[in-house]
């Protein structure tokens, strides 16, 4: 969940550790250091809180001669978010940063202090820097204590490591956690995500587990445990250094809801030819769609919101039995997939770890496996028999938006190429239904437009502390995705309800002016629903409707209605999530909240 960066070259890159931190700071932000070279000596700079704290302490620094350190944003786990527990940790010839946990630390902290070491942090991390040093003590070379240290370590790591009598040169290892190497003239990184580097260069390495990376101004070598070079082949990042940064808005979350459009039209347009969808790009075979008995869709958070639409959308499409399971739930059981099953895998980070293991569970069921990822080469991307990229380009925000987006809109995708190999859906209905996507980036831009319209419906709507949202079906898909969206960002407690089964206890807690936003967008069930709303209305409640126009004269009785384009039920879930996500993002403007990094949120949960 941390984000990491180490830099070897020609300039001098105090200010670059930090601003490349500044990059990272969504993948963990409660605590930051850095730790580099000068005048012979390593200086370490740690301080709790937001990078802004980290800077300040960095003051007599920024000019000082040095070219080669490391950095680190933290997302804590063992110790809470001090000084003391910040990374770098450091031992005498040692330091280092991690990203991941080390499991057996308590037996390792055991056996380190018999050995005479102290600890100054209640980190799992401090031992690594601690047993990379006695190691180094025994063997006087700095890879080789690395090596060894790495056989006694077990848990999940990205670490970066620098040694005292090394001064340029940076060893990193990667197991579960994500690293990347930036690949300069005269001047190389290693990061967690390209954001930290792509100011500097566009091309990279994918480091796999297992893999060590020694890095040097105008070199890079990679090797296995054993020392065994391994050759690897550079990947040139696809987006530009804008595509990370604000662009005039205040948010980057605000700016993501905004890029939606284009978004959908990267996703759709290059997979849409002759009214058809294709996926030459994935070469995923028609069998793979045609042959499946039953599919799981595997995801946590939004993502797993996201396969609740696709669910919906492939059984009424296709007729095939698909479940949806939160990964971190389906690795507590013993999983009922054959051969026969196909396993889709969403995932915007690619390295969810949960996500992750589940992936590997399915696998060793024997079920092939999907999965729509947005970063290019992450590790649920290169677990994957195929792999659809949503090419959403980077998503900052911790509070995803654009991205589901396009994962929904690759379910859609999904779904409708199953039913054409399955024989259910023709030529005339295949066109048909690409052209309804073809119409979606139009359609969102046209309720991003309306955004002043949500705004005011924020303005009163803030002011609560429990909100509840009601919707059958993709409604209820929907529905799920708009109340986390509140919950993360604004913090108000809000609850998504299947709506016909509010009253199966729930409904206890409606009472005056409880406000309660029903979604209504779905033709053959506006009956019902609006029935539930009533319901709700009848024990006064505040019900703001999200509805389609047929639904809009039954809603008579709702406080506030946000009437959405029309357009066929499948694809509803693209639209309502628009309003859904500015009424969120505005509440948590007006409500103070800092919105692109939530309380007690990171951007890439890669703990279990
Ligand atoms: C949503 O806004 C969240 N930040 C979160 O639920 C996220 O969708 C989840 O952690 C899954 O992440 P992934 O798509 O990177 O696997």
């Amino acid at each position: 969940m941390c984000g990491i960066i180490g830099y070897v070259g020609r300039k001098n890159c105090a200010r670059l550790l930090v601003d490349a931190l500044k990059t990272l700071e969504y993948r963990g932000y409660d605590s930051s250091g850095v730790a580099f070279f000068h005048d012979g000596v390593i200086e370490t700079v740690k301080a709790a809180g937001r990078i802004e704290n980290l800077e300040k302490k960095m003051e007599n620094y920024w000019d000082v001669e040095t070219h080669c350190g490391i950095g680190h944003t933290r997302w804590a786990t063992h110790g809470g978010p001090t000084d003391e527990n910040a990374h770098p940790h450091s031992s005498e010839h040692i330091s280092l940063l991690h990203n991941g946990i080390i499991e057996n630390y308590q037996e390792l902290k055991a056996f380190l202090t018999e050995q005479g070491y102290t600890f100054a942090s209640q980190t799992d991390t401090e031992t690594a820097a601690h047993l990379m040093d006695y190691y180094y003590k025994q063997t006087g070379n700095f890879l080789d204590a690395v090596i060894k240290a790495l056989g006694d370590i077990r848990g999940t790591y990205a670490f970066g490591i620098i040694c005292k009598d090394e001064p340029g040169k940076i060893i990193c290892v990667r197991q579960e956690n994500p690293l990347l190497i930036g690949l300069g003239e005269g001047e190389n990184f290693m990061a967690s995500d390209i954001p930290a580097f792509i100011k500097y260069t566009k091309k990279y390495l994918v480091m796999e587990p297992g893999e060590i990376a020694i890095l040097e101004a105008d070199k890079v070598t990679v090797v296995d445990i054993d020392k065994n070079p391994i050759e690897k082949t550079p990947l040139t990042v696809t987006w530009n250094y804008e595509a990370a940064e604000k662009g005039g808005y205040p948010h980057f979350m605000i700016k993501e809801i905004h890029e939606t459009p284009s978004i959908l039209k990267a996703t759709m347009l290059p997979r849409i030819r002759d009214g058809k969808v294709c996926f030459d790009d994935a070469e995923l075979p028609d069998s793979l769609l045609k042959d499946a008995k039953s599919i799981t869709i595997l995801a946590c958070g939004s993502a797993m919101h996201a396969g609740m639409v696709t669910k919906y959308v492939i059984e009424k499409l296709c007729r095939v039995r698909v479940d949806v399971e939160i990964a971190s739930e389906f690795r507590g059981r013993q999983p009922l997939l054959t051969e026969d099953d196909l396993t889709i895998v969403i995932s915007q980070s690619g390295e969810t770890l949960d996500t992750l293991a589940a992936l590997k569970m399915a696998k060793a069921c024997g079920s092939k496996v999907l999965s729509i990822v947005n970063v290019v080469g992450s590790s649920i991307a290169r677990e994957s028999d195929y792999v659809v990229y949503t090419w959403t380009g980077p998503e900052i925000a911790v509070a995803t938006t654009k991205a589901y987006s396009a994962q929904i809109a690759v379910g859609y995708m999904i779904a409708a190429r199953m039913a054409y190999v399955r024989g259910l859906m023709d030529d005339a209905a295949f066109r048909s239904f690409t052209g309804t996507l073809l119409r979606l980036p139009e359609l969102v831009s046209s309720l991003i437009a309306r955004e002043p319209e949500f705004e005011r419906i924020a303005k009163s709507y803030c002011g609560y502390e429990d909100l509840f949202f009601l919707g059958r079906c993709l409604d209820y898909a929907a529905s799920l995705e708009g109340s986390l969206k509140l919950k993360e960002i604004s913090y108000i407690h809000s609850e998504a309800y299947a709506a016909g089964e509010l009253k199966h206890g729930t409904i206890s807690l409606i009472t005056d002016n409880m406000p309660v936003i029903g979604l209504v967008t779905q033709s053959h069930l506006i009956e019902k629903t609006v029935s539930n709303l009533k319901e709700v209305n009848a024990r006064n409640a505040r019900i703001l409707a999200i509805c389609t126009p047929p639904a809009e004269s039954l809603l008579y009785f709702a406080d506030d209605l946000i009437v959405l384009p029309q357009a066929p039920n499948e694809v509803m879930p693209s639209l309502s999530v628009i309003p859904l996500q500015l009424i969120s993002y505005h509440i948590a403007v007006l409500r103070g909240c800092d919105v692109d990094k939530p309380r007690n949120l990171a951007k890439s949960v890669t703990v279990e």
